[in-house]
Protein backbone atom coordinates (compact mmCIF):
# COMPACT_ATOMS: atom_id res chain seq x y z
CA UNK A 1 0.00 0.00 0.00
CA UNK A 2 1.06 2.97 -1.10
CA UNK A 3 1.56 6.30 1.16
CA UNK A 4 0.11 9.68 0.19
CA UNK A 5 3.98 10.91 0.20
CA UNK A 6 5.20 8.01 -2.31
CA UNK A 7 1.65 8.96 -4.69
CA UNK A 8 2.60 12.44 -4.69
CA UNK A 9 6.75 11.55 -5.50
CA UNK A 10 5.68 9.49 -8.75
CA UNK A 11 2.93 11.76 -9.69
CA UNK A 12 5.62 14.17 -9.61
CA UNK A 13 7.96 12.19 -11.81
CA UNK A 14 5.18 11.15 -14.28
CA UNK A 15 4.49 14.57 -14.03
CA UNK A 16 8.19 15.90 -15.24
CA UNK A 17 8.26 13.16 -17.64
CA UNK A 18 5.70 14.18 -19.82
CA UNK A 19 6.41 18.09 -19.27
CA UNK A 20 10.01 17.29 -21.00
CA UNK A 21 8.66 15.46 -23.46
CA UNK A 22 5.86 18.29 -24.41
CA UNK A 23 8.65 20.86 -24.52
CA UNK A 24 11.15 18.54 -26.51
CA UNK A 25 7.82 18.26 -28.90
CA UNK A 26 8.08 21.78 -29.47
CA UNK A 27 10.84 22.31 -29.64
CA UNK A 28 11.71 19.93 -32.54
CA UNK A 29 8.63 20.88 -34.13
CA UNK A 30 9.67 24.83 -33.93
CA UNK A 31 13.31 24.09 -35.36
CA UNK A 32 13.24 21.28 -37.69
CA UNK A 33 9.33 21.34 -38.69
CA UNK A 34 10.37 23.65 -41.18
CA UNK A 35 13.96 23.56 -42.51
CA UNK A 36 13.57 27.14 -44.62
CA UNK A 37 12.77 30.07 -43.38
CA UNK A 38 13.50 34.06 -43.94
CA UNK A 39 15.76 36.20 -41.72
CA UNK A 40 17.42 38.94 -41.29
CA UNK A 41 20.75 40.04 -39.00
CA UNK A 42 18.81 43.45 -38.48
CA UNK A 43 15.29 43.89 -37.70
CA UNK A 44 15.58 47.42 -36.52
CA UNK A 45 18.31 49.63 -38.73
CA UNK A 46 18.35 53.06 -38.53
CA UNK A 47 20.08 54.21 -41.55
CA UNK A 48 22.10 57.73 -41.51
CA UNK A 49 20.81 60.39 -43.63
CA UNK A 50 22.67 60.24 -47.18
CA UNK A 51 24.34 57.49 -46.66
CA UNK A 52 23.82 53.86 -47.78
CA UNK A 53 22.02 51.42 -45.92
CA UNK A 54 21.45 47.75 -46.50
CA UNK A 55 18.53 45.94 -45.24
CA UNK A 56 19.26 42.83 -44.18
CA UNK A 57 17.06 39.59 -45.32
CA UNK A 58 18.17 36.08 -46.52
CA UNK A 59 16.91 32.62 -46.53
CA UNK A 60 17.85 29.92 -43.56
CA UNK A 61 18.01 26.90 -45.03
CA UNK A 62 19.77 23.43 -44.49
CA UNK A 63 18.89 22.33 -47.97
CA UNK A 64 20.95 23.00 -51.29
CA UNK A 65 20.56 23.82 -54.40
CA UNK A 66 18.68 27.30 -54.48
CA UNK A 67 17.04 28.00 -58.15
CA UNK A 68 14.13 30.15 -58.83
CA UNK A 69 15.01 32.34 -56.16
CA UNK A 70 12.02 35.75 -56.29
CA UNK A 71 11.90 38.11 -53.82
CA UNK A 72 9.84 41.61 -53.36
CA UNK A 73 10.52 44.23 -51.31
CA UNK A 74 7.65 46.21 -50.49
CA UNK A 75 7.34 49.48 -48.15
CA UNK A 76 4.01 49.37 -45.86
CA UNK A 77 1.25 52.20 -46.96
CA UNK A 78 3.40 52.90 -50.11
CA UNK A 79 1.92 52.81 -53.91
CA UNK A 80 4.01 50.64 -55.94
CA UNK A 81 7.02 48.70 -55.06
CA UNK A 82 10.29 49.16 -53.60
CA UNK A 83 12.01 46.46 -55.63
CA UNK A 84 11.40 42.93 -57.10
CA UNK A 85 13.41 40.19 -58.28
CA UNK A 86 12.20 37.34 -60.91
CA UNK A 87 13.33 35.06 -62.96
CA UNK A 88 16.83 35.58 -62.45
CA UNK A 89 16.22 39.52 -63.15
CA UNK A 90 15.55 42.66 -61.63
CA UNK A 91 11.37 43.68 -62.51
CA UNK A 92 11.00 47.28 -61.41
CA UNK A 93 7.64 47.81 -63.77
CA UNK A 94 5.56 48.83 -60.58
CA UNK A 95 8.75 50.32 -58.59
CA UNK A 96 7.49 53.27 -56.64
CA UNK A 97 9.19 56.37 -58.04
CA UNK A 98 11.15 57.25 -54.84
CA UNK A 99 12.83 54.39 -54.79
CA UNK A 100 13.93 54.54 -58.76
CA UNK A 101 18.20 53.88 -59.29
CA UNK A 102 18.37 53.70 -55.04
CA UNK A 103 17.92 50.09 -54.85
CA UNK A 104 19.47 46.85 -55.86
CA UNK A 105 20.69 43.75 -54.58
CA UNK A 106 23.61 42.15 -54.62
CA UNK A 107 23.45 39.55 -57.75
CA UNK A 108 26.13 37.22 -56.41
CA UNK A 109 24.45 37.32 -53.44
CA UNK A 110 21.25 36.28 -54.38
CA UNK A 111 22.23 32.52 -55.17
CA UNK A 112 22.76 32.32 -52.16
CA UNK A 113 19.91 33.03 -50.73
CA UNK A 114 20.83 36.17 -49.90
CA UNK A 115 18.52 38.73 -51.09
CA UNK A 116 19.23 41.67 -49.07
CA UNK A 117 18.39 45.47 -50.07
CA UNK A 118 20.82 48.23 -50.44
CA UNK A 119 19.14 51.61 -50.18
CA UNK A 120 21.88 54.10 -51.40
CA UNK A 121 21.45 57.79 -49.86
CA UNK A 122 19.41 57.59 -47.22
CA UNK A 123 16.18 60.06 -46.87
CA UNK A 124 14.33 60.74 -43.94
CA UNK A 125 11.22 59.91 -45.88
CA UNK A 126 12.38 56.16 -46.11
CA UNK A 127 11.41 55.88 -42.78
CA UNK A 128 9.11 52.80 -41.78
CA UNK A 129 8.00 48.92 -42.38
CA UNK A 130 9.35 47.02 -45.24
CA UNK A 131 8.54 43.73 -46.44
CA UNK A 132 11.29 41.05 -48.05
CA UNK A 133 8.95 38.65 -49.01
CA UNK A 134 11.06 35.63 -50.50
CA UNK A 135 10.16 32.37 -53.13
CA UNK A 136 12.78 29.84 -53.92
CA UNK A 137 12.82 25.54 -54.94
CA UNK A 138 13.78 25.03 -51.45
CA UNK A 139 10.84 27.17 -49.53
CA UNK A 140 10.11 30.86 -48.84
CA UNK A 141 8.64 33.49 -46.47
CA UNK A 142 8.37 36.79 -45.78
CA UNK A 143 10.04 39.22 -43.12
CA UNK A 144 9.29 43.03 -41.99
CA UNK A 145 12.23 45.58 -41.40
CA UNK A 146 11.47 48.36 -39.61
CA UNK A 147 13.65 51.31 -40.80
CA UNK A 148 14.15 54.37 -38.96
CA UNK A 149 16.92 57.23 -40.01
CA UNK A 150 18.42 60.06 -38.39
CA UNK A 151 21.79 61.73 -38.13
CA UNK A 152 24.77 60.83 -36.47
CA UNK A 153 28.49 61.48 -36.80
CA UNK A 154 31.21 60.74 -34.68
CA UNK A 155 32.69 63.48 -32.85
CA UNK A 156 37.01 65.37 -33.11
CA UNK A 157 38.43 66.30 -30.19
CA UNK A 158 40.85 69.56 -29.47
CA UNK A 159 42.16 71.07 -26.84
CA UNK A 160 42.14 74.61 -26.34
CA UNK A 161 42.91 76.96 -23.68
CA UNK A 162 42.44 74.10 -20.68
CA UNK A 163 39.44 72.96 -22.68
CA UNK A 164 38.67 69.79 -23.97
CA UNK A 165 36.64 70.35 -26.60
CA UNK A 166 34.90 67.89 -28.89
CA UNK A 167 32.86 69.06 -32.37
CA UNK A 168 30.40 66.66 -33.96
CA UNK A 169 28.70 68.35 -37.35
CA UNK A 170 25.46 66.49 -38.06
CA UNK A 171 23.09 64.95 -35.52
CA UNK A 172 19.18 64.29 -35.70
CA UNK A 173 16.84 64.29 -33.92
CA UNK A 174 18.44 66.53 -31.16
CA UNK A 175 21.32 64.46 -29.20
CA UNK A 176 22.66 65.71 -25.84
CA UNK A 177 26.14 65.69 -24.45
CA UNK A 178 27.37 64.14 -21.20
CA UNK A 179 31.23 63.91 -20.17
CA UNK A 180 32.47 61.52 -17.68
CA UNK A 181 35.55 61.47 -16.16
CA UNK A 182 37.98 57.97 -15.58
CA UNK A 183 35.86 56.99 -13.00
CA UNK A 184 32.48 57.59 -13.93
CA UNK A 185 31.61 60.36 -12.51
CA UNK A 186 28.94 63.12 -13.85
CA UNK A 187 30.93 66.33 -15.20
CA UNK A 188 29.68 69.57 -16.50
CA UNK A 189 30.49 70.20 -20.11
CA UNK A 190 29.07 73.16 -21.61
CA UNK A 191 27.60 72.38 -25.32
CA UNK A 192 26.19 74.77 -27.81
CA UNK A 193 23.90 73.64 -30.65
CA UNK A 194 23.23 74.92 -34.04
CA UNK A 195 20.78 73.81 -36.42
CA UNK A 196 20.99 73.84 -39.98
CA UNK A 197 18.31 74.75 -42.62
CA UNK A 198 17.84 71.58 -43.18
CA UNK A 199 17.35 71.11 -39.88
CA UNK A 200 20.56 69.40 -38.79
CA UNK A 201 22.36 69.66 -35.90
CA UNK A 202 25.85 70.44 -35.39
CA UNK A 203 27.23 70.74 -32.01
CA UNK A 204 30.43 71.89 -29.80
CA UNK A 205 31.27 70.58 -26.52
CA UNK A 206 34.12 72.04 -24.15
CA UNK A 207 34.97 70.52 -20.47
CA UNK A 208 37.50 72.49 -18.24
CA UNK A 209 39.89 70.41 -17.69
CA UNK A 210 42.04 71.33 -14.85
CA UNK A 211 44.91 68.38 -15.50
CA UNK A 212 46.98 68.37 -18.47
CA UNK A 213 46.72 64.28 -18.82
CA UNK A 214 44.17 62.14 -18.08
CA UNK A 215 41.32 60.56 -19.65
CA UNK A 216 38.07 61.64 -20.26
CA UNK A 217 34.56 60.22 -22.00
CA UNK A 218 32.28 61.95 -24.24
CA UNK A 219 28.74 60.13 -24.72
CA UNK A 220 26.76 61.77 -27.20
CA UNK A 221 23.30 60.59 -27.46
CA UNK A 222 19.95 60.94 -29.19
CA UNK A 223 16.78 58.38 -29.80
CA UNK A 224 18.59 56.38 -32.03
CA UNK A 225 22.13 56.00 -31.57
CA UNK A 226 24.60 56.50 -28.68
CA UNK A 227 28.27 57.45 -29.72
CA UNK A 228 30.51 56.94 -26.76
CA UNK A 229 34.16 58.32 -27.16
CA UNK A 230 37.13 58.10 -24.84
CA UNK A 231 39.54 60.56 -25.15
CA UNK A 232 43.12 60.49 -23.65
CA UNK A 233 45.04 63.98 -22.85
CA UNK A 234 48.68 63.84 -22.65
CA UNK A 235 49.96 67.47 -23.01
CA UNK A 236 48.67 69.40 -26.10
CA UNK A 237 47.91 66.27 -27.57
CA UNK A 238 44.83 64.14 -27.40
CA UNK A 239 44.24 60.59 -28.65
CA UNK A 240 40.61 58.71 -29.05
CA UNK A 241 38.53 55.79 -30.04
CA UNK A 242 34.70 56.10 -30.97
CA UNK A 243 31.97 53.32 -30.30
CA UNK A 244 28.90 53.89 -32.06
CA UNK A 245 25.43 51.80 -30.44
CA UNK A 246 21.82 51.82 -32.15
CA UNK A 247 19.13 51.70 -30.22
CA UNK A 248 16.83 48.69 -30.95
CA UNK A 249 13.62 47.31 -30.37
CA UNK A 250 15.13 43.78 -30.17
CA UNK A 251 16.51 44.29 -26.11
CA UNK A 252 12.69 44.12 -25.60
CA UNK A 253 11.95 40.86 -27.71
CA UNK A 254 15.16 39.32 -25.73
CA UNK A 255 13.93 40.08 -22.29
CA UNK A 256 10.46 38.52 -23.15
CA UNK A 257 12.02 35.22 -24.46
CA UNK A 258 13.92 34.97 -20.82
CA UNK A 259 10.93 35.39 -19.04
CA UNK A 260 8.95 32.84 -21.25
CA UNK A 261 11.99 30.84 -20.19
CA UNK A 262 11.90 31.35 -16.93
CA UNK A 263 8.36 31.30 -16.13
CA UNK A 264 8.97 27.22 -17.74
CA UNK A 265 11.73 26.64 -15.43
CA UNK A 266 9.54 27.69 -12.63
CA UNK A 267 6.58 25.69 -13.67
CA UNK A 268 8.95 22.35 -14.13
CA UNK A 269 9.90 23.62 -10.84
CA UNK A 270 6.93 23.75 -8.95
CA UNK A 271 5.43 20.44 -10.47
C1 LIG B 1 24.17 39.35 -47.46
O1 LIG B 1 24.81 40.20 -48.39
C2 LIG B 1 25.29 41.40 -47.85
C3 LIG B 1 25.82 42.26 -48.98
O2 LIG B 1 26.77 41.57 -49.75
C4 LIG B 1 26.32 41.11 -46.78
O3 LIG B 1 26.78 42.32 -46.20
C5 LIG B 1 25.69 40.24 -45.71
O4 LIG B 1 26.66 39.89 -44.74
C6 LIG B 1 25.11 38.98 -46.32
N1 LIG B 1 24.40 38.25 -45.29
C7 LIG B 1 24.49 36.92 -45.15
C8 LIG B 1 23.70 36.33 -44.04
O5 LIG B 1 25.17 36.25 -45.88
C1 LIG C 1 28.50 78.64 -26.74
O1 LIG C 1 27.81 79.84 -27.00
C2 LIG C 1 28.07 80.87 -26.05
C3 LIG C 1 27.19 82.06 -26.37
O2 LIG C 1 27.04 82.23 -27.74
C4 LIG C 1 29.56 81.24 -26.09
O3 LIG C 1 29.83 82.20 -25.12
C5 LIG C 1 30.37 79.97 -25.79
O4 LIG C 1 31.74 80.25 -25.92
C6 LIG C 1 29.99 78.88 -26.77
N1 LIG C 1 30.66 77.66 -26.36
C7 LIG C 1 31.29 76.86 -27.23
C8 LIG C 1 31.85 75.61 -26.66
O5 LIG C 1 31.37 77.14 -28.41
C1 LIG D 1 38.23 75.95 -15.05
O1 LIG D 1 38.36 75.27 -13.80
C2 LIG D 1 39.27 75.89 -12.92
C3 LIG D 1 39.44 75.00 -11.72
O2 LIG D 1 38.21 74.51 -11.26
C4 LIG D 1 38.76 77.28 -12.56
O3 LIG D 1 39.69 77.92 -11.72
C5 LIG D 1 38.59 78.08 -13.84
O4 LIG D 1 38.03 79.36 -13.55
C6 LIG D 1 37.71 77.36 -14.84
N1 LIG D 1 37.68 78.09 -16.08
C7 LIG D 1 36.56 78.50 -16.66
C8 LIG D 1 36.70 79.30 -17.91
O5 LIG D 1 35.46 78.26 -16.18
C1 LIG E 1 19.60 62.35 -23.66
O1 LIG E 1 18.77 61.95 -24.75
C2 LIG E 1 18.24 60.64 -24.63
C3 LIG E 1 17.50 60.29 -25.90
O2 LIG E 1 16.76 61.37 -26.39
C4 LIG E 1 17.36 60.56 -23.39
O3 LIG E 1 16.86 59.24 -23.24
C5 LIG E 1 18.19 60.93 -22.19
O4 LIG E 1 17.37 60.92 -21.05
C6 LIG E 1 18.81 62.30 -22.38
N1 LIG E 1 19.68 62.57 -21.24
C7 LIG E 1 19.71 63.73 -20.68
C8 LIG E 1 20.67 63.87 -19.54
O5 LIG E 1 18.99 64.66 -21.04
Amino acid sequence: MATLGQIIFYSMIVLIVLFTGLIILILSLAFSGSTTEVTSSNRSPVGNLGEDELLSCYLLTQRTGFSRVSVTWQKTGMKGLVYQYTDGSPNLREQNSQFKGRTNLILDDVVRGNVSLLLRSVRSSDEGEYTCSVDSSVGGGTISISLRTGAFSAPTFTISKGFLVAEAIRWYPEPNVTWFDRFGNDLRGNTNLTQSSMGIYSLVSSLNITEDSGTYTCSIENSLVIVVSRATITGSNVLWTTYFTYSTASSLLASTYLSIMTSVLCTFYLS
